[in-house]
């Protein structure tokens, strides 16, 4: 028996209960089997009500997010006026690759609800389960020098926790250069990726994932030492429309900003959301581990870090972790 058997039954019923003995009869199957089931399509979102003699009754349903619910919440201009909603992908990020080669206009957005191979910074893959986290690439055209493009990733980390914390009631600290921390655990991690030709940038792939109702389960356990979602943070789930809503207009206000006055006021935003300036830190970068004090940001986005005889040195690429 597969969970969608299970499903078709219990959605043929309307909310009514059936017993368990009547679905393992109707299904061929165990009770145990049916059980077990049950607990699939609960992590899928459903929700199942068990009483005891009446059996199961189907009360809700996972959220799903929707277009036409999304675009009265808008309050932008060209952000996500494109919005491709799909169910499940490898990655948004070659979705929207592929657009943006076909000629796809700056704002194009591209939502999935679930991820097969998400990635993330570093090579890492970044999990994405169905309907609980917010899953999106966001399409840039950026008149600005290549070596500019840093600059962006530290854009993208000050929209995201301005959207986030004006939907719900976190505090959110960014680490360098745009991990997105509740308690000192991750809840949103930002992936830029773009496309050069002759020193001239093409576009940039902006990746947002946001894990807004992930519960516990959905993590590997070694993950729950340092991450965390907004529902887990929050102690309520998220609606993911507004926040989706609110990121994209957050992003193009600030965007609108940087392109008018350039990088100095993301900057002072940036600097002031962190969470990894003036303490001890060890950063891995790729040219191997450099210990000391981040102050703030270079004119290009880079981490200044002061060492230990009092010098500086500027960091563009790094992981920051605590000190040995
Ligand atoms: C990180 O913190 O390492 C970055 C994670 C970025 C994840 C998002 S989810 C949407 C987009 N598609 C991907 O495959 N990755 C980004």
């Amino acid at each position: 028996m597969s969970k969608d058997s299970l499903l078709s039954l219990l959605e043929a019923e309307s909310g009514e209960y059936v017993s368990g003995e009547e679905i393992s009869r109707k299904l061929n199957v165990s009770r145990t089997a049916v059980w077990k089931q049950v607990r699939k399509l609960e992590a899928d979102g459903y929700l199942i009500e068990a009483v005891p003699r009446l059996g199961y009754r189907l009360t809700g349903k996972p959220s799903r997010l929707s277009v036409y619910e999304l675009l009265p919440k808008l309050n932008t201009k060209r952000f996500g006026r494109d919005i491709r909603l799909l169910d499940v992908v490898p990655s948004t990020q070659d979705e929207l690759r592929r657009l943006a080669e076909d000629g796809a206009s700056e704002g194009t957005l591209v939502i999935a609800e679930q991820q097969t191979s998400g990635r993330g910074r570093m090579g890492r893959s970044w999990i994405s389960p169905a309907g609980k986290g917010i899953w999106m690439s966001l399409l840039l055209r950026p008149p600005i020098p290549l070596p500019l493009t840093p600059q962006l990733t530290l854009l993208a980390a000050v929209a995201l926790s301005r959207a986030i914390s004006r939907v719900v009631p976190v505090t959110i600290g960014i680490k360098w250069p745009n991990d997105l921390l509740v308690n000192g655990k991750k809840i949103s991690g930002i992936l830029l990726e773009s496309a050069a030709e002759d020193e001239r940038l093409r576009y940039v792939v902006v990746g947002m994932g946001i894990s807004a109702n992930l519960d516990p389960e959905d993590y590997p356990e070694e993950l729950l030492l340092k991450a965390v979602s907004l529902k887990m943070a929050s102690g309520n789930s998220v609606n993911r429309t507004d926040l989706i809503a609110s990121i994209l207009e957050e992003f193009e206000l600030l965007y609108e900003l940087y392109l008018e006055q350039g990088f100095g006021p993301v900057r002072a935003l940036w600097e002031a959301h962190a969470v990894t300036l003036n303490k001890q830190a060890l950063l891995q970068t790729p040219q191997g581990p450099v210990q000391g004090v981040p102050r703030g940001l270079d004119d290009m986005g880079g981490l200044q870090v002061e060492l230990e005889d009092g010098s500086y040195r500027t960091v563009y690429s790094a992981e920051v972790g605590e000190p040995r």
